[in-house]
């Protein structure tokens, strides 16, 4: 299989969505609420996806995409999965931490992933069995081995008041005395891990565009993604714990109160 073909798409298709960021952040642009009135979409969500849509599919008219603005139509083997912005909330506020990210998965399995940060500019890209990658240069997961020296994010469900199941985690975390961050941007923050900047991150109700191409970033960089119980992660698990691994296990611990 061709990945590096695959793999140039994915980022033509998220340099264009970077153009639309960029274009809306300068111009402004209107702002509606989905699910709640903290869940927030943008022109600039939906026209990224319409962007990345259009260039995939004239490349590969016989796969299909998976977006968060607009869900899937069909099926084949070759599925993209996209998250045009994730970060919508950083975004309008003009809060430099959010990115377009764009995953292939084949036959049910992520063999490309690309996360570029769209405000700063760094891209994250990986193929599978062939390493994890910051603007070409590769990259590892940190080597910390303890939890307190280790610099950890969660995010938060837009329901957090209705759905406060997270809240336990994180009090679970923070009451350790561990540094914990909730940067906003739930792809971002697990590229963050593939690059060796945060030692683990954790969410409970994540969609598989805020994972897919994260989830191979890390693996390929060394790291350990799993679900909330320490089992095997696979996409459509809305909870997920990722480590460098050498945390993960301490981790899981800690989030379970033991
Ligand atoms: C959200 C962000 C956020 C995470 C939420 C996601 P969106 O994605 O990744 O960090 O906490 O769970 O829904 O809506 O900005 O693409
Ligand atoms: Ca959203
Ligand atoms: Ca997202
Ligand atoms: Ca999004």
């Amino acid at each position: 299989m061709d990945l590096q073909r695959y793999l140039e798409a994915a980022l033509d298709a998220a340099y264009l969505a970077r153009g639309i960021h960029l274009y809306y952040r300068e111009k402004g642009f209107a702002l509606e609420s989905k699910t709640s009135p903290t869940d927030l979409v943008t022109q600039a969500d939906r026209e990224s996806e319409e962007a990345i849509r259009s260039l995939l599919l004239e490349r590969f008219p016989d796969h299909v995409v998976l977006g968060e603005e607009g869900g899937q139509e069909g099926h084949s083997d070759f599925r993209w999965i996209v998250d045009p912005l994730d970060g919508t909330v950083n975004y309008a506020h003009g809060f430099p931490f959010y990115a377009v990210s764009i995953a292939l998965e084949v036959g049910g399995e992520v063999v490309v992933g690309a996360v570029l940060d769209t405000a700063r500019g760094e891209l994250f890209t990986a193929l599978k069995g062939e390493g994890a990658f910051q603007n070409g240069r590769p990259i590892r997961v940190s080597s910390t081995a303890t939890l307190i020296g280790s610099l950890l994010a969660t995010g938060f469900p837009y329901d957090v008041a209705k759905d406060a199941e997270n809240l336990t985690y994180f009090q679970r975390a923070l009451a350790k005395g561990l540094t914990v961050r909730r940067p906003g941007a739930a792809a971002l923050d697990l590229a963050y891990v593939a690059a060796g900047r945060l030692e683990g991150f954790w969410e409970v109700k994540l969609n598989p565009w805020d994972v897919a191409a994260g989830w191979l970033l890390i693996t390929e960089a060394g790291g350990t993604v799993s679900g909330i119980q320490g089992e095997p992660y696979r996409l459509g698990n809305r909870y997920l714990v990722a480590s460098n691994g050498k945390i993960h296990e301490q981790l899981l611990d800690t989030l379970h109160g033991r």
